[in-house]
């Protein structure tokens, strides 16, 4: 027996030292943490339950028989998150650069499927080479095994991924087939091809930075949602995230009790407006204004600025902020705004979680840029996304709602809950300017200035649509908070399902 337990604690402790002492001073060295070292941070003190360490890998090619290290490169389990469960796996580049072999990549199925069956997020930390070499197609067939599971469990459990190193080739697909990933600044990148192989065959030159690295990826391409200083930064910012996140679609939402009043009044917003419709104001002071102590974990604030996304809760729920942002490019609706928007509010509705929306938006984005690159199509993914959420939707226009952009963010006509406009509200089809040289086309300057002042009287209000039921009703401003947290207890028990299909079929 005590041999057996010698023969243990001897295996968990070669484990423990993954490649050996002089790889992991060289990933100490890049200003990088271990594989296990990571998931301290992760996970609450002493909560993580390792799953498979004695698992190696069945290459015998290239002499791989002589070279086996338990875990084979990837340290798997279970854990918490402030006393939340959480499967996790964290790829160990210590061990043949954290390549998959087709056993690291069973390992990783088995996170999922566990993760799946009880019902609990994932979160995987990326640190790879890619497909194992030596193990060729064998590799490959492990990385399909893990894309089927990401796409399986996409909209059954949230699955995050946090890129803290090398992330190249088909091993990219993973990490992007799940609902948000967050990149360290400097060390890690993804590409499908390096800067090798785009030097070839374009002619290009372009450093791994430039081409993958977490700035470009968070501002240029969207396919991160964050990009943090360092690790440590990065694994506490994933803990923050995720005490936003409900366990899995059959999970009501965390709740964290709060001490700020759910009737807080925020006199400061009923000025907030500029007395010029032309002059920009931050809608964050709105948002923050409007959540419990002000916080709110905003994504991708780098992309598509012009709209803001995020998570923060009211009365400790959470809640899913979308909001134009009139800072930037007036918050108009364009292709990169309207994708981002889009997949956040299916997260959202994917996840059970209510939508909050801001709206001060003057259309969409005219030029050939946007209609050549197909605004129509990607702009009808956030029309979609919104027509489709069952979740509740509150929605609250400050200023603009003109156009089509009107109809979108979340009115009424896309099963809006309870839609608000404070009393600075403009809605109309566009801006009194625009829509009197088309319909008052001819007349001269004095008879277009009185036509321009009749149509704003007109509809540079919220009344007009509040006749109509389309506003259920024009609110102060500094009551916001109070309206959407009483909206809020309302929707508690909304039931509201959409018709039967296989599944839909959103313009991609
Ligand atoms: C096996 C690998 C490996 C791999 C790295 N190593 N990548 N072993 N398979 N894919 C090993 C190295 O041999 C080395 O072993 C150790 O990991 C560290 O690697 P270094 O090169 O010394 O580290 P570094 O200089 O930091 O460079 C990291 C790297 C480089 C940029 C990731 O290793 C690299 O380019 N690797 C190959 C990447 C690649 O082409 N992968 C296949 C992509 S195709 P020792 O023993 O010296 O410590 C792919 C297809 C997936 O992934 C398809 C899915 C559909």
């Amino acid at each position: 027996m005590s041999a057996n337990i010698a023969e243990m604690e001897k295996r968990r402790a070669a484990a423990r030292m993954g490649g050996g002492q002089k790889r992991i001073d060289a990933q100490h060295a890049k200003g990088k943490l271990t594989a296990r070292e990571r998931l301290e941070v992760l996970l609450d003190e002493g909560s993580f339950e390792e799953l498979d360490l004695y698992v190696e890998h069945d290459c015998v090619d290239f002499g791989m028989q002589d070279q086996r290290i338990p875990s084979d490169g990837v340290v798997t389990g279970s854990g918490t998150i402030n006393g939340r469960l959480v499967y996790v796996f964290s790829q160990d580049f210590t061990v043949f650069g954290g390549s998959l072999s087709n056993r690291h990549a069973q390992k990783i199925c088995k996170v999922l499927d566990n993760a799946m069956k009880v019902g609990a997020p994932v979160i995987g930390l990326n640190d790879s080479g890619g497909a194992r070499i030596q193990e060729g197609v064998a590799s490959l067939a492990g990385y399909a095994e893990v894309f089927q599971r990401n796409v399986l469990a996409s909209g059954v459990v949230p699955q995050l991924s946090l890129i803290m190193g090398p992330c190249a080739g088909g091993a990219v697909y993973s990490p992007a087939m799940t609902d948000f990933i967050f990149m360290v600044k400097d060390s890690s990148y993804m590409f499908v091809t390096g800067p090798d192989v785009v030097k070839t065959v374009t002619n290009e030159v372009v450093t791994q930075e430039e081409l993958g690295g977490a700035v470009t990826h968070s501002s240029k391409t969207s396919v991160s949602d964050l990009a943090l200083e360092n690790d440590v930064e990065t694994l506490l910012a994933a803990r923050d995230f995720f005490d936003f996140l409900p366990l899995s679609n059959r999970e009501e939402v965390p709740e964290r009790p709060t001490a700020d009043p759910w009737d807080r009044l925020e006199e400061s917003l009923d000025t907030i407006i500029p007395p010029n419709a032309n002059q920009p104001y931050d809608m964050h002071e709105v948002i923050r204004k409007t959540l419990d102590e002000g916080e709110f974990f905003e994504i991708q604030p780098m992309h598509a600025a012009n709209i803001i996304c995020g998570f923060g809760r009211v009365e400790g729920k959470t809640v899913g902020i979308v909001a134009n942002q009139p800072m930037v490019l007036a918050g108009v609706l364009d292709i990169n705004s309207s994708k981002k928007a889009a997949r956040f509010v299916r997260f959202c509705d994917a996840f059970n979680i209510p939508i909050v929306t801001f709206v001060d938006v003057p259309g969409f984005l005219p030029g050939t840029d946007q209609e050549h690159n197909g605004i129509i199509k990607h702009g009808a993914k956030l029309l979609f996304a919104y027509a489709e959420a069952t979740v509740p939707k509150i929605t609250v226009i400050t200023r603009k709602a003109y156009g089509g952009a009107y109809d979108v963010m979340a009115s009424k006509h896309l099963r809006g809950d309870l839609n608000y406009a404070w009393p600075t509200a403009e809605i109309a089809v566009m801006g009194a300017k625009g829509a009197v040289e088309i319909i008052f086309r001819g007349r001269d300057a004095d008879g277009m200035a009185a036509a321009t002042k009749e149509y704003e009287d007109r509809f540079a209000n919220p009344f007009v649509a509040a006749s109509r039921g389309y506003i259920d009703e024009v609110i102060y401003p500094h009551s916001t908070r109070r309206r959407i947290a009483l909206g809020l207890r309302k929707l508690r028990n909304k039931q509201l399902e959409n018709p039967w299909k296989k599944h839909d079929n959103i313009p991609l």
